[in-house]
């Protein structure tokens, strides 16, 4: 009753712009983290894969080894870094890791040498994140203290942005400028820190200066601008529909009310659609009262809540539509569509989490593979 569908084509055309975009002396590593936000972690990174695309990023130890297990050889790093009991699978599986405790460090050290092994990290820094990281001033001594531990080779430091999607970039180019003082920090003390990285999508677009030896993509891959209010310099095209069918029409008379909690009334005879999906299917309780769907390529907006396997859309203006008729929930029909933007802009969230709720929550069938 649900089709959700991923064009692993239109994937592939992203990755392509985003090449293009940061030139080819800069390493690409796309986040394929949260089930490539919803987009399906194999798929998505076997079609990356064909890109050549240099590194993929995930976020747990599990994501790491379906990779593997799927036979995909290319680098992966763990950008959440990892707890001391992942250390043994980690070294097993060839994962690279973000490192930013001591002791995750020497469980990795310990199973390195126990399986013959190196280990390859990446020193995560808090350049203003207030999130992951050593703070800035405690990078030196850590470095200076992985030189005791040959087993173990740095990669590069790694950092992220908090509002590079921002058209100020004030706030940004100061995490730019830490950043970048660390890295020559390193460099003077004699690390070559070759892969170092802090480019989100917003960077990768807006900040050149930002790209150094590698950028992290994640949400343009999947078709979103990383700021929906400025138009993205490259063509993105959406990876992810969601498209269902009209369960039943129904006529109602005024003053009737529809769904839990009687939110809407009808305020003269309506025309209305049931539609079998809900917040089970990641369509979010949020959107009751707000949000729309297409039909016949004309916008129907939901009326009432928003149920577990039900919604409720008006459709009395659409006079031709009829039970089974599609309807597009994410995605184009006709001239006009419904991005993951939109339904963002709808409930107060952001492209991102729509992508997992829908992604997560329903099968997914694959086009282009
Ligand atoms: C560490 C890290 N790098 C890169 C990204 C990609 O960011 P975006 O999807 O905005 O490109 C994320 C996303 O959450 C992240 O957590």
């Amino acid at each position: 009753m649900i089709d959700l569908s991923i064009d692993l084509a239109a994937l592939r055309h992203n990755y392509r712009q985003i090449r293009q975009c940061c030139g080819p002396g800069v390493k690409m590593l796309a986040v394929v983290k949260a089930d490539a936000y919803g987009h399906g972690l194999v798929p998505v990174s076997r079609a990356l894969v064909a890109e050549a695309v240099d590194y993929l990023g995930v976020a747990y130890l599990g994501e790491g080894l379906a990779l593997r297990q799927a036979g995909i050889t290319t680098p992966i790093l763990m950008l959440m870094g990892i707890l001391p009991q992942d250390a043994a699978s980690v070294v097993a599986h060839d994962l690279e890791v973000v490192v930013f405790r001591a002791d995750v460090v020497e469980a990795l050290v310990a199973q390195a040498r126990q399986q013959g092994k190196r280990i390859l990290v990446h020193l995560k820094v808090d350049t203003g994140m207030g999130r992951l990281g050593l703070p800035p001033e405690e990078v030196m001594d850590f470095l200076n203290w992985l030189r005791g531990f040959p087993e173990l080779s740095v990669m590069g430091l790694i950092s992220h942005f908090a509002v590079a999607d921002q058209a100020d970039k004030f706030y940004t180019l100061q995490q730019l400028a830490r950043f970048t003082a660390l890295l020559q920090e390193a460099r003077h003390a004699g690390w070559s820190v070759p892969l170092s990285h802090i480019s989100n999508s917003a960077a990768c677009l807006e900040l050149d200066a930002a790209h150094l030896g590698m950028v992290r993509p994640g949400i343009m891959l999947y078709g979103s601008p990383p700021a929906p209010d400025r138009p993205p310099p490259v063509t993105l095209k959406p990876v992810m529909a969601m498209q269902t069918q009209i369960l039943q029409l129904k006529r109602l008379p005024p003053g009737c009310s529809i769904s839990y909690g009687c939110t809407f009334t009808t305020s003269a005879e309506c025309l209305v659609a049931v539609l079998p999906v809900g917040y089970c299917n990641g369509y979010s309780r949020h959107l009751s009262n707000c949000g729309e769907v297409l039909i016949r390529g004309q916008r129907a907006p939901i009326r009432g809540r928003v149920c577990m396997n039900l919604t409720m859309v008006e459709v009395t203006h659409i006079a031709a539509a009829q039970e089974g008729d599609l309807v597009t929930l994410l995605g184009a029909d006709q001239g006009d569509r419904i991005t993951a933007d939109d339904l963002a802009a709808w409930t107060g969230t952001i492209s991102y989490e729509f992508y997992c709720l829908l992604g997560n929550s329903n099968p997914r069938r694959f086009l282009g593979e």
